[in-house]
């Protein structure tokens, strides 16, 4: 009894610490615990924070089956629908079997000549806009732009006006804020509440439902218009189990999901990629000569970014710092027990990924930005694991990839990078956006380091 009432009188300082420095919170708790503690976050269910790899293995596992997403992603159903990322049981079974060929490593160089377009009209902007000189721009808006339209020419492209396409992105954008208010405040005025901001939004919500039934539709009725893209692979799945096919209504939600789990993420990983090289000079250097020793043999983009071994490791780094889900949640769908604490039906589990990647207990100096520390890969699946784990793993994770060094091949042979504030902090809400935008001064490259060493044998050679 006396534990419950302390638990009671502590609740309110408990989400209020949450709210305002979520990852203070989860810090404190994992530096103090070395096994699953309770953090009494809300009144009505018990909440606990998983605290070592091991517990996180039995909760996305061992015990897999017993965990789902549960009653905390509520809100963002009701907002995007029931779309992959957000699902769970039988459903989700089935939504994963009929979308994973669309996913397939086989199936993604269809995807890459349009992400590599979408790439080269962001680049011809930056040229237009460096012509004269440097430019100071909000790379996170420029990555957020470009990782919607990537995903909108795929889902999109070739069926409606650019007009639309524009008024997309914008709408989508604005159901992303939404959503993300929803999830991350628990007193965020509900939907079905008139106010002047809901009424908007409903009205997003039906452009948005237009322009994808004009989309489908489309489609649908011209078979002259098939086309190998994501849209198609979704139109055409089929569940192998019971041969069913996907209605407009559950397409239409998972092109939701699908734009609010793959943009802001890639966006994320793109800019914090660009702000800490910028402050890593030899790393950034290592990471241009690598892509320019892999462009001049000359192989095709998909050959060149397979090589890219050291910017591999830079990815891996920048999502150990800024892993876009840095904290998951899991239902206990019946009683469990965990290190020895009971678990009961209902309890919230938090599972701390930025906080298994920030752990001095795993990791050398883990505040500092070291990608060679990826030259090494014998740990615990669960102290790194941005792409989540499990049967749950996230199914567009080639797809990011792919999205990551196709841009870093194009940018980084093009343009110059500045910070124009070397500290950027990073927004925790759902993802770790860069607090306040990410400017940065740009500058068209003029002379390229291009291949020295080869360049030289070759000179050598012809004397
Ligand atoms: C760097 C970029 C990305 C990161 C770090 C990331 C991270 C994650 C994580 C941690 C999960 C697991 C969520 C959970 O366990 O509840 C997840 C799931 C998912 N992600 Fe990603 N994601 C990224 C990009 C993408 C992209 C580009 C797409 C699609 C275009 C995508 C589609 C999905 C889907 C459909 C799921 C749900 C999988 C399932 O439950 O079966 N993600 N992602």
């Amino acid at each position: 009894m006396k534990k419950k009432i302390l638990k009671y009188y502590r609740l309110p300082a408990n989400i209020k610490e949450f709210m305002s420095v979520p990852d203070t919170f989860v810090t404190r708790h994992l530096r103090k615990n070395d096994s699953i503690v309770d953090v009494g976050l809300f009144p009505s269910f018990d909440s606990f924070l998983l605290c070592n790899p091991d517990e996180i293995e039995h909760v996305y596992l061992k015990n897999g089956k017993q965990y789902q997403r549960g009653v905390l992603f509520d809100p963002i159903r009701k907002i995007i629908g029931n779309g992959l990322p957000i699902i769970d049981g039988d459903f989700w079974r089935k939504q994963r079997r009929m979308m994973q060929p669309a996913f397939h490593n086989q199936v993604l160089p269809l995807y890459a000549n349009e992400i590599s377009l979408a790439i080269k009209e962001m680049v011809n902007n930056w040229k237009e806009l460096t012509k004269n000189g440097t430019t100071t721009l909000n790379i996170e808006d420029e990555m957020m732009n470009l990782t919607s339209n990537i995903t909108l020419r795929l889902l999109f492209s070739s069926e409606i006006s650019r007009d639309k396409q524009d008024k997309a992105v914008f709408v989508l954008n604005e159901i992303n804020k939404k959503s993300l208010k929803h999830i991350t405040n628990p007193l965020a005025i509900p939907m079905w509440v008139p106010t002047l901001e809901n009424i908007r939004f409903k009205k997003h919500m039906n452009e948005i439902h237009e322009i994808m039934d004009e989309v489908i539709e489309k489609r649908k009725s011209d078979s002259n218009n098939y086309k190998e893209d994501l849209l198609q692979m979704l139109l055409d799945s089929v569940d192998d189990e019971t041969g069913e096919t996907m209605s407009e209504e559950q397409l239409k939600s998972e092109i939701l999901n699908l734009f609010i789990a793959g943009t802001e993420t890639t966006a994320s990983v793109l800019a914090w990629t660009f702000h800490l090289l910028a402050n890593h000079k030899n790393d950034e250097k290592r990471v241009r000569e690598e892509i320019e020793n892999a462009v001049s043999e000359k192989s095709s983009d998909l050959e060149i970014i397979r090589n890219l071994n050291f910017t591999n490791n830079v990815m891996q780094e920048i999502m150990r710092i800024y892993p876009p889900a840095w904290l998951l949640a899991r239902e206990a769908m019946s009683d469990d027990e965990i290190n020895g604490l009971k678990i009961k039906k209902g309890s919230q589990l938090l599972i701390p990924i930025r906080g298994m990647h920030m752990d001095p207990k795993y990791w050398d100096e883990p505040e500092k930005f070291m990608p060679d520390r990826f030259n090494v890969s014998n740990r615990h699946k669960f102290v790194y694991f941005p792409f989540g784990g499990g049967p749950h793993l996230c199914m567009g994770k080639e797809f990011a990839r792919m999205e990551y060094f196709l841009t870093m091949k194009e940018v980084m042979l093009e343009f110059e990078f500045e910070n124009v504030k070397s500290i950027v902090e990073p927004e925790i809400l759902i993802s770790l956006r860069p607090k306040g935008g990410l400017f940065m001064n740009v500058t068209k490259r003029t002379t390229k380091t291009f291949n020295k060493e080869k360049n030289q044998q070759q000179l050598e050679v012809n004397q």
